[in-house]
């Protein structure tokens, strides 16, 4: 690890992690993920925002040995979360003349969560500005993106924002900047999608206040460096905004391949209609996959074989997630085999309170599908089409 230069007197010195592949145990990370730790250096005083996940914590440290780094007097906290906070300990123990400065709420948080006394912080309030000599740092509370702590930092002379996790991505590259935007458009997409979407309406009041500053770079606490702004914040308005496309997301389980029969039927019938769609099996699925697919889908029709009178138990931890990411879907259906009853559309509608859909057509089929089937599941894609064609969706 090595450090690298930001801009003239700010450095990244964090970690990163480039085999990791999970994370909160949950979420799958195909491109590993960097923590991000900036310092920065005032003519008088020298602020670290941010610092790393524990597990880092000699990329850390051996970054500010080699830059000669004996005195720091600021630890920015941005969020508690320990992927970020977690190094605060140690930076204290290591610089014991720091003061950490946050929030109120992101204090109480760092009590709980690491055991730091209470003396070693310096409490902020929103818009508030430390100064370091020639250089200004001023705070944005930003709470529930995506803990009620959330903070951003912003450096004037310079015009960084440091948004830590928010207009972040779980993207490692040896480039600090954004190189290849397509890709890392994906990977924003992928963890506004698992991390971000359930604060959607939040996050577009931010956006808004964001515009009464001057940004001429985005440093997130994970992924690279945006020194092109407009490709993260348009992304953002887009993904914050209440349109929806004219895509249909089918997650769906087959056990004896009835439900998988129905849906290959549906999703030829939706592509017949000119619609876009994306079946998911789900037992092969990275949820990350589904996660992004439901940022901007009209339609979710969930699939799945009834398992002693209810969904698939995939089907419920699927069904579960979709709902506490509260994507913007307006329409949702249910479709799926039994052999000889059960509750299994009541059940999941029943599981996706968060969503504010209307439930269409359902087809539970008994046994495996026959002409009848068909006709209803041409039935329902005829609905879709109609319910898209009335928000005149575009397609993608
Ligand atoms: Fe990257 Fe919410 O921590």
């Amino acid at each position: 690890m090595a450090i690298q230069t930001v801009k003239q007197t700010v450095f990244s010195v964090g970690a990163k992690h480039w085999d990791r592949r999970l994370f909160d145990e949950l979420i799958p990370l195909p491109d590993g993920t960097t923590y991000n730790s900036y310092l920065v250096e005032g003519s008088e005083k020298t602020a670290l925002i941010d610092s790393v996940d524990p597990d880092t914590l000699n990329d850390l440290f051996e970054n500010l040995t080699d830059h000669g780094v004996s005195k720091i007097d600021y630890i920015i906290a941005n969020h508690a979360e320990q992927d970020h906070s977690g190094g605060i300990p140690a930076v204290l123990a290591k610089y014991p003349e720091s003061k950490v400065v946050t929030n109120e709420k992101c204090k109480n948080m760092l009590i709980d969560l690491l055991d730091i006394p209470e003396n070693k912080f310096l409490i902020i309030e929103d818009q508030e500005i430390l100064n370091l000599g020639d250089k200004t740092l001023q705070f944005f509370l930003t709470p529930w993106v995506h803990w009620p702590e959330t903070m951003l930092t912003y450096l004037k002379e310079d015009k960084i924002l440091f948004s830590c996790d928010f207009l972040g991505s779980h993207f490692v590259s040896s480039e600090l900047f954004v190189k290849d935007e397509v890709k890392v458009y994906e990977s924003a997409k992928r963890y506004y999608a698992e991390i971000m979407m359930p604060f959607r309406k939040k996050i577009r009041g931010y956006l808004a206040k964001l515009n009464d500053i001057e940004i001429d770079m985005i440093a997130p606490s994970h992924g690279q460096i945006y020194d092109k702004p407009e490709l993260i914040l348009n992304a953002y308005n887009d993904w914050t905004s209440d349109n929806v496309k004219n895509e249909v997301v089918i997650p769906y389980v087959s056990m004896h391949g009835s439900t998988k029969q129905i849906v290959e039927y549906l999703t030829n019938a939706l592509i017949q209609r000119n619609i876009t769609v994306k079946p998911f099996n789900l037992t092969v699925t990275d949820i990350g996959e589904l996660a992004i697919k439901l940022v901007d889908a009209a339609t979710i029709v969930i699939g799945s074989p009834t398992v002693l009178g209810g969904p698939h138990p995939s089907i419920v931890s699927a069904a579960y997630l979709a709902n506490v990411l509260r994507p913007k879907a307006r329409f949702a259906s249910v479709v799926g085999s039994y052999g000889w009853g059960g509750k299994m559309v009541e059940k999941i509608a029943g599981m996706l309170g968060n969503l504010k859909v209307e439930i269409l057509s359902t087809v539970m089929v008994k046994g495996s599908p026959k002409e009848i089937d068909f006709k209803a599941l041409d039935k329902l894609a005829d609905e879709i089409l109609k319910k898209h064609e009335n928000l005149n969706l575009k397609k993608e």
